[in-house]
């Protein structure tokens, strides 16, 4: 594989979601061989203190490799953690044989740059189930379980875990000033949340059972939500995500980078077939919300993802930078 190659391979495999966009990555190619490397500057001590969270976002970006090198025409091989002695060393993606590049491979590849984080409201139409099996089959063959949380104890359960995750992390003096340092004004930034893919409405004043992460909690004036318009008017239509959970069986390294697998492939097939999502992981971040899912739930495993997913109500969205090839990517020569 020619630098070249790598570059186009490295260039899709960043277009991945991280969480708060930190892009904790690194990559080195050399001859066939790519690796991922957790890279560690990049870190977020606060919310993600084990480094679960950017390692699910490597665990994509190793995924969306695959995906790259198989439209490139080249079968790709994956070996997780394979170095005992750095277990920052996330993974080695190997170019094999050549191969034919299918329909379904090209379209993933075409989707990996429509793909997006959409937090807006979606359109009051569901997804149908069978578009959820296809996914809960991908999620399995990838050694992950999908959940979709449709009982309405289940909904509510998680819904409240959510609201008092986030109500804990709006009190966080910490959580807040980590959150703020990630969030971007400037449209040009190559990494963070840009403001302009936040919902501008507070959270919490949306009629909508699901919170989503209030990206400016910490800049918001203590009286800003109080919702506003005319009293008299009919209460707006309650939003009606799908709502989604992955979870594995264990959980260390590999199993994350297994959930980020899975998420990275379950993204793209369900931008194929015209659907748009957004993660809903405050309650993960703590680990008392979190275990609380797990028993409210009966989870056999753990909960590593939840994500909403819909049709757009506005096409096109927002899409967040992300920092050049060039800084991310370096070439090492060919062992032997
Ligand atoms: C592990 C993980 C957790 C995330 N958690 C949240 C979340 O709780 N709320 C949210 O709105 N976005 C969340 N995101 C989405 C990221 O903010 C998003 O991927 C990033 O800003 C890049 O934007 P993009 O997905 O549009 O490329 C998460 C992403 C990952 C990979």
């Amino acid at each position: 594989m020619d630098e070249q190659r790598w570059t186009e391979v490295v260039a899709a495999a960043i277009r991945a979601p991280s969480i708060h966009n930190t892009q904790p990555w690194r990559f080195t190619a050399s001859g066939d061989r790519l690796e991922v490397h957790y890279d560690r500057g990049r870190a977020l001590p606060v919310l993600d203190r084990t480094g679960r969270q950017q390692v699910i976002s490597c665990g994509v970006a190793v995924e969306f490799a695959v995906v790259a090198l198989c439209a490139a025409g080249f079968e790709a091989e994956v070996e997780l953690l394979p170095s005992p002695a750095d277990a920052d060393h996330l993974a080695t993606v190997r170019a094999g044989a050549a191969r034919e590049v299918s329909a379904e491979d090209a379209a993933s590849a075409e989707a990996i740059g429509r793909r997006h984080t959409d937090r807006a409201p979606f359109l009051p139409r569901a997804v149908p189930d069978e578009v959820v099996d296809r996914l809960q089959t991908t999620a399995d063959r990838l050694g992950v379980w999908l959940k979709p949380i449709t009982e309405s104890e289940e909904q509510v359960a998680t819904a409240f875990l959510i609201s008092r995750a986030e109500e804990m992390e709006r009190s966080d003096p910490e959580y807040l000033a980590e959150l703020q340092s990630w969030l971007r004004t400037d449209p040009a930034a190559v990494d963070g949340v840009p403001v302009v893919a936040v919902p501008d409405e507070d959270p919490a004043t949306r009629p909508s059972n699901w919170l989503i992460r209030d990206f400016v909690a910490g800049s918001r004036e203590p009286h800003a939500f109080l919702p506003a318009g005319d009293p008299d008017a009919p209460p707006p239509a309650v939003e009606r995500p799908t709502v989604v959970m992955l979870g594995t069986e264990s959980d260390d390294r590999t199993a994350w980078l297994l959930g980020g697998r899975a998420l990275g492939r379950l993204l793209l097939e369900a931008t194929i077939e015209g659907l748009v999502a957004s993660p809903l992981t405050q309650a993960l971040d703590w680990p008392a919300t979190r275990t609380r899912m797990r028993t409210r739930l009966s989870l056999v495993g753990y909960p590593q993802m939840l994500l909403r997913m819909g049709y757009p109500s506005t096409q096109g969205g927002s899409h967040s930078g992300r920092r050049p090839v060039s800084d991310v990517l370096h070439f090492e020569p060919a062992a032997g």
